[in-house]
Formats: C-alpha cells, sequence, structure tokens
C-alpha cells in the first residue's frame, strides 16, 4: 500500500487546470479598476441565479452574512424565534443571535444529518412569534422535501442555508436557489469557493431582492439616502471575477466528487459497511457510509462523512493523521450545548442525535480531483483500522 499522504483537500489541483482563465480574469478586473460590486458582480449575480434556477440573486461578503442578510428581510429582530438544527456550523445559529432573535435548536435525521419533518413538527409545536426557520442542507445534501412542507403548513417562511450545497437537487428535482431565499458561501474549501470569502443569496421576488441590494449597502437603495441601517457587506470584483471562470466548472467538478462518493461506498460495502442508517447492532463492519440521495435529487458532496461507534472515532482520527491521511470531524461539539447559548437553557440530553452524530462522524477526502488509488488506500486504512 502506497504512504503518500492523502490531503482532506488540494486546491492547487483544481487551480491547476483553470490557472489561465483566472489570470486572464483578475487581469480585466485590474485595467477595469472597479473592486467593489460593479459589472463582474452584477454578470456573477445573474449567472448564479440562472445556474440556480432562480430569478434573483444578490451577492456579499460570505455565506455567514448572506444569513444575517436573509433573516433582516424578514424583519427577525428580538422577540422573534427562529428555528435550526443544533448540527450544523456556527454562523446558521449565529446569525439569529446576532439579530436579537431567540434561537430554538432542533435535531437532526440521524441518517441524512439533516432536518427531518418530524424534527421540525416537534420543535415548532406550541412556540409562539416564529419568524423562521432554516433548514441546513448539510454537507452538499438538499434536505427532505417534506421539512419545506411543515414550515408552508405551519406559515413559517424558511430560508435555506445553502453554504455546503450549491449545485445540489430537491428529490422534486428542482435546485437549491430555486425556491425561497437561499444563503451559498463561497469560503474557498467550499465545491464553489473564491480566493477569499465571499457569499450570494438568491431571492424569489423583485421586492426581496432590492431590499437585500439596499441592506447589503448600509440600507441606502440610493447611495447616501438611507432607509434603513444596513451593513458593510459587499462582494468584491475579484472575487467575482474569479468565481466567474469557476462556476462553468462546478456541475462536473460536482459529478466528480459524486464519483468519487459512489467509489467509496462501493469499497466500504465490499468490506462489509452499510448505508448509515443502519444500527451499529446489526454487526458486519462498524461503519457506516453516507445517506444515499433520494430519487429525483442531487447530492454534491461537498463533505464525504462515515460514521463509526464514538470509542473508535478519535482513535480512528489519530491513525488517519500517523499515515498522513487529511480528515476532519464536522461538528465536534452541537451548537444547543456550546457555552455561549447557554442562557437558552438546553442540556446535554436534549437532543441526542446531534450530541451522538457529533461524536461518531468523519469526513475524509471526497475532493473533485483526488485518484481511484488514493481513494483505495484511504478506504483500505480505514477498513483494516476498524476490522481490528
Ligand atoms: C452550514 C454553513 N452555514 C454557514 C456558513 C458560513 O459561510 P461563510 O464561511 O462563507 O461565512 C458555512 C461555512 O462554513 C456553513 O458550512
Amino acid at each position: 500500500m502506497s504512504t503518500d499522504p492523502v490531503p482532506l483537500l488540494d486546491l492547487r489541483l483544481q487551480y491547476a487546470t483553470i490557472e489561465s482563465e483566472i489570470t486572464a480574469a483578475i487581469a480585466r478586473v485590474l485595467s477595469d479598476q472597479r473592486f467593489i460590486l460593479g459589472p463582474e458582480v452584477a454578470d456573477l449575480e445573474a449567472e448564479v441565479a440562472k445556474y440556480a434556477g432562480a430569478s434573483h440573486a444578490v451577492g456579499c461578503a460570505s455565506g455567514s452574512d448572506a444569513l444575517i442578510l436573509a433573516l433582516r428581510a424578514l424583519d427577525v429582530g428580538p422577540g422573534d424565534v427562529v428555528v435550526c438544527p443544533s448540527y450544523t456550523f456556527f454562523a446558521t445559529a449565529g446569525a439569529i443571535d446576532r439579530l436579537g432573535a431567540r434561537i430554538v435548536f432542533t435535531d437532526i435525521d440521524p441518517t441524512s444529518y439533516n432536518l427531518s419533518a418530524e424534527n421540525l413538527a416537534t420543535a415548532i409545536d406550541g412556540v409562539q412569534d416564529i419568524k423562521a426557520v432554516i433548514p441546513v442542507h448539510l454537507f452538499g445534501q438538499a434536505c427532505d422535501t417534506a421539512v419545506e412542507q411543515v414550515a408552508r403548513d405551519a406559515g413559517i417562511p424558511i430560508i435555506h442555508d445553502a453554504a455546503q450545497a450549491i449545485g445540489s437537487h430537491f428529490a422534486d428535482g428542482q435546485p437549491m436557489g430555486s425556491r425561497e431565499l437561499t444563503c451559498f458561501s463561497f469560503f474557498p474549501a467550499k465545491n464553489l469557493g473564491a480566493y477569499g470569502d465571499g457569499g450570494l443569496l438568491t431571492a424569489p421576488d423583485e421586492e426581496t431582492a432590492q431590499r437585500l441590494r439596499s441592506l447589503r449597502a448600509h440600507g441606502a437603495a440610493t447611495k447616501y439616502f438611507h432607509d434603513e441601517v444596513g451593513m458593510n457587506s459587499r462582494l468584491d470584483s475579484l472575487q467575482a471575477a474569479i468565481l466567474r471562470v469557476k462556476l462553468p466548472h462546478l456541475d462536473a467538478w460536482n459529478t466528480a466528487r459524486a464519483a468519487n462518493a459512489a467509489r467509496y461506498d462501493a469499497l466500504f460495502a465490499a468490506a462489509g459497511a452499510a448505508p448509515s442508517g443502519t444500527p451499529f447492532s446489526d454487526g458486519g463492519l462498524p461503519l457506516r457510509t453516507p445517506c444515499p440521495a433520494p430519487e429525483g435529487a442531487r447530492h454534491v458532496y461537498n463533505q464525504y462523512v462515515i460514521r463509526v461507534p464514538a470509542d473508535r472515532r478519535d482513535p480512528l482520527r489519530d491513525h488517519l493523521n500517523e499515515r498522513g491521511i487529511g480528515n476532519a470531524v464536522y461538528y465536534p461539539k452541537p451548537l444547543h450545548v456550546q457555552p455561549c447559548f447557554a442562557s437558552l437553557g438546553y442540556r446535554e440530553g436534549d437532543l441526542p442525535e446531534s450530541e451522538a452524530a457529533s461524536l461518531e462522524t468523519l469526513a475524509i477526502p471526497v475532493f473533485p480531483e483526488l485518484l481511484p488509488a488514493q481513494q483505495e488506500v484511504v478506504a483500505e486504512t480505514v477498513v483494516a483500522f476498524l476490522s481490528k
């Protein structure tokens, strides 16, 4: 078996395939000397809107800001309640708290790691003043459409946290971003990454898009005339020009990620692993592969996350680290038990599936340029360790 290191992600390989296009795009902005918003951002917004099947798109400074802008567009503030899963990146809940609203955390479905219709129905039962729900399309997989139905039936607006899921499709075949307000992140490690921070929202109507444009520029729909206090959250032209080079490649990269995921699925299944949702007590290799996308959906595998028994997860990490195999834990502590949210009154044990996932999951390399031989090394190393 080769002992060459396998990184979790190596963006230099992607850059090598687009270097001349990137250099030309940067040169275009430099000769234009317009660095904030401007035509590159407007063009990117039009291209992402078309890609995502949305009527409008608004660029902003990050995925975290996109969430705050979306909440502001729904007038969320003190006294309001916003529902989101506990098992997600901090920004989902941080945005709610930043606006002075109260977070109601939900548990997750242990198979997909996303919100389920049952989780949401339980979380909203009897709760007053709910102003929004934020489903997170974790690891690149769109949540079950039944989740959206529960929110719509209850008259609760939805904000999609699709920071990890550009290019994914819901089970009804609709692309991520084509429905309600949707927040994307262009953090460099994302499947569509900028060369710095960046974010974007898709909006379902012109009025909301206009409000977002004003909110990202200090609340001024017309420069120097402020209808409300907004933010300074603009996407810069260099990032937009870089993203415009990358966007046409996104489907091919997402397809390569999905092919890599299928290769791991097969390698692990051959070694006795089962798909996520199968109890460890069923026997076989104590490893669970990600839940396959339902018919009609498209999972973009921003991460490929395996699940192992809690007492094996950190030793497996140590073993992979010793062998130079990249890995990461998304996320080691669910948000409902983070010290900064102690005043909300949650206790360990309140959201058991989120807590279990935090102890049992591990992401392994799945980036598009990963070679089959490297995947075999990763799979063999994982399987050998878990078979002991
Ligand atoms: C689920 C989720 N939400 C929000 C964000 C925030 O995006 P950004 O890092 O661009 O602010 C991220 C990115 O890390 C994320 O993974």
